[in-house]
């Protein structure tokens, strides 16, 4: 098998995975919820499920994170840094109070999604696809994201918004470029590199199912 790194001419991995996602890219930025979201129309009661959808994911992709951390694959997107958990719990206790944890279900795309990114823990290229689609469009349009949200909804000490800040890392683009180079470095055959821009492609189809099971419903991942 041939790698990327013997024919430099090829493109690199983190390029595959963008060129290879870009287009469904567009589609979830197109969203209707999306598009809600960042015109600052949505009611703040479906911002509030659409953090509490992005609670189940991201225990998800944690979970596999820590099971992988010294995977020389899986271990390669293990950044402590960029974990989201913390900040998700502390969004939704500020957002739905201390019970909040008995007020949210995961709406049945946002269910499918984490079983998903539960079962790359077998596949580690796979789940590296997972991270990078999450991850490093959290440190792109969700910091566009973070500012919208922040008006819309009168979240000025950053309570509620947590998810979006990234204090950990110092300077994103630089932050985005090494992850970009850890990718890159990431030794893995041509087939298995579009085997993980397929996966890419799922996460995305994923994402722009749970959207469309929030725009569906805005209240059912609560309960009354
Ligand atoms: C809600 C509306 C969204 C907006 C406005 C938005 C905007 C952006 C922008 C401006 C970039 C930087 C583009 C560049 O570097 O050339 C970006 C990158 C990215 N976004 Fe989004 N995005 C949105 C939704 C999403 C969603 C739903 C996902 C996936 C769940 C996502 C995943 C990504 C990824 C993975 C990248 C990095 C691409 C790369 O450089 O390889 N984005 N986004």
């Amino acid at each position: 098998m041939s790698t990327a790194q013997e024919h430099p001419e090829s493109p690199t991995f983190s390029e595959r995975l963008k060129t290879g996602t870009w287009q469904a890219h567009g589609a979830a930025e197109a969203h209707g919820f999306s598009q809600a979201l960042l015109s600052g129309s949505l009611p703040r009661e479906g911002y509030v499920d659409l953090v509490a959808q992005h609670h189940f994911v991201y225990v998800a992709l944690e979970e596999v994170a820590q099971a992988l951390a010294d995977h020389p694959v899986g271990g390669a997107v293990h950044f402590p840094e960029l974990r989201r958990v913390p900040a998700l719990e502390r969004d939704l206790a500020f957002l739905l109070g201390p019970d909040w944890r008995d007020a949210v279900v995961p709406l049945p795309a946002t269910r499918a999604y984490a079983e998903r990114i539960r079962w790359t823990a077998e596949w580690p290229a796979g789940f590296v696809a997972h991270h990078y689609t999450r991850y490093l469009g959290d440190l792109s349009g969700g910091q566009f994201i973070r500012r919208v949200v922040q008006r819309a909804y009168g979240l000025d000490d950053g309570s509620g918004l947590e998810f979006y800040v990234f204090d950990r890392i110092g300077s994103l683009p630089r932050f985005k470029n090494g992850y970009r180079a850890a990718l890159d470095a990431l030794d893995l055959d041509e087939d298995e590199q579009h085997r993980a821009v397929e996966e890419a492609r799922l996460a995305y189809r994923f994402n722009s199912e749970m959207l469309a099971d929030l725009d569906r419903s805005h209240t059912s991942s609560r309960t009354p």
